[in-house]
């Protein structure tokens, strides 16, 4: 049974503040609402333009909309001659370099399938077999799009000998990107997308399985590969191996979107989702709400966002339906928030976890922590500190900065954590 449209009383068809990352091949959520990022935008397209195979990472806070610049990105090479598809490859530290093998042929498969429809002959349906037998086994994509976490599927347990993919993969491969280059395609491009959460032992492995298939697989004629993660993950994996640091470009660092960009994000969101034609869309939102929001998820989208969604359907739940609703406003949409956030935190942390995180956000919601430093203010000992830490960040309560230099890692509270507080 499908819900009211809450959104209705806007005169949307539906949420404008989905959290999806834009894509060009749905309807939903199209690459026409991009916004900004010219500058990335040119210089990833350039680097891929400029030489016969290419390796870059783009890099960023959690939530900044680096997946989504790379679908951009994709969408432009596709239209420059490139072949690519709206999929984003998993890439975890847990598979083993057959599994990475598996996911980057099954991304190339899919890119020739997408992009040139009478695509056949032997190399591809060598492919085919071998994909098709990885993605049984369990390998594969997450189809989801949403883009976030750590989700897809993961490969369960169980070592199996050496299969073809080991064997054959490269070599599959490489026919492959031949025969795409053949048929006149510019090269191939897959996005390889986040790399992050992952704990330092992780990052280490990640990379050494960059380099077991350097040889190989990175660097075969017509590949094009962009690697997406967060500041650090993306930093270590890439530029842990000299062998590996000297075939990537350096990684392109995300700051977050302008203010103005994001509110024009948001119109162009109303603009599409605009319901009644003879009647114009209303904002959902007073702009101090949105400038408000910018400040607290400092440039992340996908918070931001969010907040935007829970807090103003939370609101709507008491209106009553058909008619038209005001724009929410700030001491509105903070209260709910608060509410709820603080709740689910609650929930997820227990007693005493919650207790220090509002300690924390008691000496200043928008202060920076090391480790020893919350040492002092928990007054508990640093194995302790660095568990809680630890449970903060899977609860998105809190998020590390990334690390400069030899200093200590700086932590910050993330903006969900500041609404409950
Ligand atoms: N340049 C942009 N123009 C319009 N919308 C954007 C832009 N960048 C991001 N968004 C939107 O912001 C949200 C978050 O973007 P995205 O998923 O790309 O961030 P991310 O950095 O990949 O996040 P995560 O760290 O969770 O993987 C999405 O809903 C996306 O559609
Ligand atoms: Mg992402």
């Amino acid at each position: 049974m499908a819900l009211p449209n809450l959104w209705g009383l806007y005169n949307l068809r539906s949420s404008p503040f989905f959290q999806a990352t834009l894509r060009q091949d749905t309807e939903v959520t199209p690459l026409s609402l991009f916004v900004g990022r010219e500058r990335e935008r040119q210089l990833l397209l350039t680097t891929i333009g400029g030489s016969r195979s290419s390796r870059q990472a783009v890099a960023g806070r959690p939530g900044i909309g680096k997946t989504t610049l790379v679908q951009a990105v994709k969408a432009d090479a596709l239209a420059a001659g490139y072949w690519t598809s709206a999929e984003i490859i998993p890439v975890t530290a847990e598979g083993s370099s057959e599994d990475l093998l598996g996911r980057l042929l099954s991304g190339a498969y899919d890119a020739v399938l997408a992009s040139h429809p009478g695509a056949g002959g032997p190399a591809v349906e060598t492919a085919q077999q071998l994909v098709r037998s990885f993605r049984l086994r369990g390998g594969g994509f997450n189809v989801s799009g949403l883009g976030f976490g750590a989700g897809g599927s993961r490969t369960e347990g169980g070592s199996t000998p050496p299969s073809a993919l080991v064997l054959d993969g490269p070599r599959v491969l490489r026919d492959m990107l031949a025969y795409a280059l053949g048929e006149g395609a510019a090269g191939v491009l897959l996005h390889l997308n986040n790399l992050e959460n992952l704990s330092e032992a992780d990052v280490r492995r990640a990379a050494d399985l960059l380099r077991s298939i350097r040889d190989q697989v990175l660097l075969l004629d017509g590949l094009h590969l962009v690697v997406v993660g967060t500041t650090d993950a993306v930093r270590t994996v890439v530029q842990t191996h000299t062998q590996i640091r000297s075939v990537f470009s350096d990684p392109v660092v995300l700051e977050p979107l302008a203010l103005s960009k994001v509110g024009q994000l948001l119109e162009n969101r109303y603009e599409a989702l605009h319901l009644d034609p003879s009647a114009p869309w209303r904002s959902p939102v007073e702009e101090a709400v949105v400038e408000q929001l910018y400040r607290l998820f400092r440039g992340d989208l996908r918070g931001m966002l969010k907040a935007l969604e829970d807090g103003i359907t939370a609101l709507l739940g008491l209106t009553p339906p058909g008619g038209e609703a005001e724009p929410v406003g700030l001491d509105d949409l903070l209260l709910v928030l608060r509410t709820r956030n603080q709740r689910e935190l609650q929930d997820q942390l227990g007693e005493s976890g919650w207790e220090r995180l509002a300690a924390w956000g008691e000496v200043d919601p928008a202060s920076v922590q090391t480790q020893a430093d919350l040492v002092e203010l928990w007054n508990i000992k640093q194995p302790s500190v660095s568990q809680t830490l630890q449970q903060l960040i899977e609860a998105g309560a809190v998020e590390p900065l990334p690390r400069r230099g030899r200093d200590a890692i700086q932590y910050l509270l993330t903006g969900t954590a500041r609404l409950a507080l």
